[in-house]
Parts: C-alpha cells; sequence; structure tokens
C-alpha cells in the first residue's frame, strides 16, 4: 500500500490549480443515466472514485471514456439496473445510480451501501423519499430492489438537511409524472448545480438556491454537456495548508463563495486573505490562534473540513473546541494526531483541542479522506519525518495532492 513519506516545517509558497469538484461531478455523472445519449463532463477529476463510478456506468452498459479531464459518457445501449457490491461497498455515493434508474427503467438493483470509517451512515431518506413517489423497493440480500414502478410526484419533507437524499430525489422528480416538491433539501452548491445541469438539459426545476424545490416531471431531456465547478474542498484544503504552515498560497480555479464559511474562520485563525472573482491568496500567520468551530449544513461550516480545521488548531496559541453536528464520531484522526504530539480531548462529538508549540513527525494511518488531508497537513508543519499509511483514502479525492504540494515547496514523496 502506497505511502506519503514527509518531512515537515516549513512555510509553503506559490499557486495551486484547483481541480473540478468530486462530490459535484459524482451526481452529475448519475444523471447521464436519466437520458439515452452521448454526455459531456469538462473538469472532471481524476481520483479514485470518479473512476469507481466510472466502472459502475460501464458496468450497466455505458461507453465511457475519459480524455484528461474530459469525460464522455454514452448511455444509449444502458441495459442493466443492477450496481453491484464489490463496486458500492468502495463508494456509497454509488447509490446516486437507484434514482435516474428507477425514473428511466422504473426498476434498479442497488447494493445497500454499508457503514463507514466514522460509524453508519443511513439511506433512510433516499428509499422514504423514492416510495413516496411510488417505487416500490424491497431490501432483499442486501440490495434494494426497485420492480417496475412509473415514479410520480409526490411532496416530500427531509427531517435532515442531506445533500445525496435532496440529489438522489431531484434526479428522480424530473422525469416522474406530475410535480414533485422537495423541502429542507441541502443548499451545498454540488446540488444546486445539479439542479442548473438538470435544467440545462430541460428539466423543470424551480426554487434552486432555496430550502424548497417545486420539480414538474418531464418525458425526456437532452443529454449533458457541462464543466464541473471547482472543488470547494481542496480549496479550503489548500487554504488551511496556509495557515499551517505559515506560507502564503494563492488558489486559482475556485468559487469563493463556495468555501466562505471555511475562509472566515481562518481569517479569525489570523489569515490574510486576498479574494477575487475565481482566486482566492490566503497568507498564514507566524502561529494560528484557536477557533470555536461548529459544522453545519452549507452555507455552514462544512464537516468535510472539520479534520482539516483540528489540525490547524492542533498548533493554534490556546485552546479551541470543535464540534461536529452532522457526523457525530467524524474523529477518526484524532488518536492519530495524538501520535505526533497534539493534545485534543474528545467529548461526544465535541474535539477540544489545546494547542502545542510544535507537532512532531511520526508513523500514522490514514482512516477516511478527510482525516488523510488533516494528517498531511500535520507532518508539513511537524518537526522531522511523517510516515502517513493508507493514502489510497486521500486518492479518492484529491488529485494530484503531493505533486501540487510540492510544487509549493513541501518536502514529500509517494513511497509506493
Ligand atoms: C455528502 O454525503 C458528501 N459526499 C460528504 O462528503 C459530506 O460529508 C456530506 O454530504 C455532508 O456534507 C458526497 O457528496 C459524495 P448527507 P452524504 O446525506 O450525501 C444523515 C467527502 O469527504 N442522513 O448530507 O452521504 C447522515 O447520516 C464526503 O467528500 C440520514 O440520516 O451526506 C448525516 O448525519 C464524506 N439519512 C446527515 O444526514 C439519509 O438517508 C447528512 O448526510 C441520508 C443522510
Amino acid at each position: 500500500m502506497d505511502k506519503l513519506l514527509v518531512r515537515g516545517g516549513k512555510p509553503l509558497q506559490g499557486t495551486v490549480r484547483i481541480s473540478g469538484s468530486k462530490n459535484a461531478a459524482l451526481p452529475v455523472m448519475a444523471a447521464t443515466l436519466l437520458t439515452p445519449g452521448v454526455h459531456r463532463l469538462r473538469n472532471v477529476p481524476r481520483l479514485r472514485d470518479t473512476h469507481t463510478f466510472a466502472r459502475v456506468l460501464e458496468l450497466l452498459g455505458a461507453r465511457v471514456s475519459f480524455d484528461a479531464n474530459l469525460l464522455t459518457v454514452d448511455t444509449r445501449e444502458v441495459s442493466s439496473v443492477e450496481a453491484p457490491y464489490e463496486l458500492v461497498k468502495t463508494m456509497r455515493a454509488s447509490i446516486y445510480v437507484l434514482g435516474p434508474l428507477l425514473a428511466r427503467f422504473g426498476r434498479a438493483k442497488v447494493s445497500l451501501p454499508g457503514g463507514c470509517a466514522w460509524g453508519p451512515r443511513p439511506v433512510n431518506l433516499h428509499l422514504t423519499g423514492l416510495r413516496a413517489m411510488g417505487a416500490v423497493l424491497e431490501i432483499e440480500h442486501g440490495y434494494i430492489v426497485g420492480r417496475d414502478a412509473r415514479l410520480k410526484g409526490a411532496t416530500i419533507g427531509f427531517d435532515v438537511v442531506s445533500v445525496g437524499a435532496t440529489a438522489q430525489l431531484m434526479m428522480a422528480a424530473v422525469l416522474a409524472e406530475g410535480t414533485t416538491v422537495l423541502e429542507n433539501v441541502a443548499l451545498e452548491p454540488d446540488v444546486t448545480v445539479l439542479g442548473e445541469v438538470l435544467a440545462g438539459c430541460g428539466a423543470r426545476i424551480e426554487g434552486l438556491g432555496s430550502r424548497r424545490l417545486t420539480i414538474q416531471g418531464v418525458t425526456s431531456l437532452r443529454p449533458i454537456d457541462t464543466a464541473i465547478i471547482p472543488d470547494r474542498i481542496e480549496a479550503a484544503t489548500f487554504a488551511a495548508v496556509a495557515a499551517m504552515t505559515g506560507g502564503t498560497i494563492r488558489l486559482e480555479n475556485v468559487v469563493p463563495d463556495h468555501f466562505e464559511a471555511a475562509l472566515r474562520k481562518l481569517e479569525e485563525a489570523g489569515c490574510a486573505l486576498q479574494r477575487a472573482a475565481d482566486s482566492v491568496t490566503v497568507a498564514g500567520p507566524a502561529r494560528p490562534r484557536p477557533l470555536n468551530v461548529v459544522t453545519q449544513p452549507f452555507p455552514g461550516f462544512p464537516t468535510d473540513m472539520q479534520a482539516q480545521m483540528i489540525a490547524v488548531c492542533a498548533v493554534a496559541e490556546g485552546t479551541s473546541v470543535i464540534e461536529d453536528t452532522i457526523y457525530l464520531d467524524r474523529f477518526t484522526h484524532v488518536p492519530e494526531l495524538a501520535r505526533m504530539g497534539a493534545r485534543i480531548e474528545l467529548r461526544g462529538n465535541v474535539a477540544v483541542v489545546k494547542g502545542v508549540d510544535r507537532l512532531a513527525g511520526a508513523q500514522v494511518m490514514a482512516t477516511d479522506l478527510r482525516a488523510s488531508a488533516c494528517l498531511v497537513m500535520a507532518a508539513l508543519a511537524a518537526q522531522g519525518e511523517t510516515l502517513v499509511d493508507r493514502i489510497y483514502h486521500l486518492d479518492r479525492g484529491y488529485e494530484s495532492l503531493e505533486q501540487k504540494l510540492a510544487a509549493l515547496g513541501a518536502d514529500i514523496q509517494r513511497i509506493h
């Protein structure tokens, strides 16, 4: 298994170009199933997850090809409706094919995604919503099996704001008979942009950007031809690297509003920011100030930046308090940071972080995508060498991370 060897301790400087967004690309890839045709998606990041999703589409009968970051998906020959456990277990987002398959074919067989590194991640909101639209869904041998059903419009209110369930039901509703109303929907840019892409193909969606969507079903859509938005979590991660190492990093190809909550917290930590239309320059302080952070659905502070922010607070001058309200047990990175000398006390879903002058290099193990980014950041600021194991997690969501960091002056290498 690949590892990353990092020699830390110097401020990173320079410019980094942010890649396309993983969490925006995956639902758009699923949406190609709604219409038989040739779909073109530009600026798709080359990641383990986008390749896994391409594999799922191929198994359903689509022809998929990557040319650099241009993804072409030909769904005219799609004939299977089965997404197997082997793939779904490696990437929960595979469940996004369920709604489009039911909408186009009236049937589907999709493996239930199991748990993840930090506990149960149910999909009850996806299933309840699809059933409200008339889907007949049974759980058989670990699979969600949908039999012949013509989806119909319905009014669905989400108890919890869910990115996945909003995207799922939106995709199911655009081809359903009649009108669907979705209430308390997610506002994450990945979801809003999916709505804009579908509207660009002829879908009738009102209320994008608000917590209430009204979707008038249509009988067919045009193929997708779009460019994937920049990755706001990758951008916020690099901004946090500047805070962590005391360097100055210019982020190119970004939409600052998409990660404003993280930028504001970094300003509180002492970073100096220069925002422009599609770039942000972040100058880190000599030493970060402590923070209070509570994760929330967008436009609040993203849970996908919680681990990275704990790394920043681990070297802050004082005590920080970080609460994750989305995933109550998303703290598998904490014991690994402690191996590097961090002082973090966990109280349920709250981490109390007493900042230390300096972290020390050590052997650590990544447990999930954002935890691995957090450990790489800690290694960049630490004294001495750090060996980060199981970086396949990192490859799921960061395109060419070590090359980008090396270009900013990091002493980092991948060990196969
Ligand atoms: C998306 O996951 C992202 N994944 C996650 O990013 C991100 O952490 C999460 O949204 C929250 O922002 C992708 O976009 C592929 P949710 P998703 O449905 O859709 C509960 C990363 O690092 N819930 O918004 O699975 C759930 O348990 C990944 O890139 C239900 O109870 O998240 C959680 O507490 C990790 N029932 C809350 O809602 C459901 O049916 C939000 O989950 C669905 C969700």
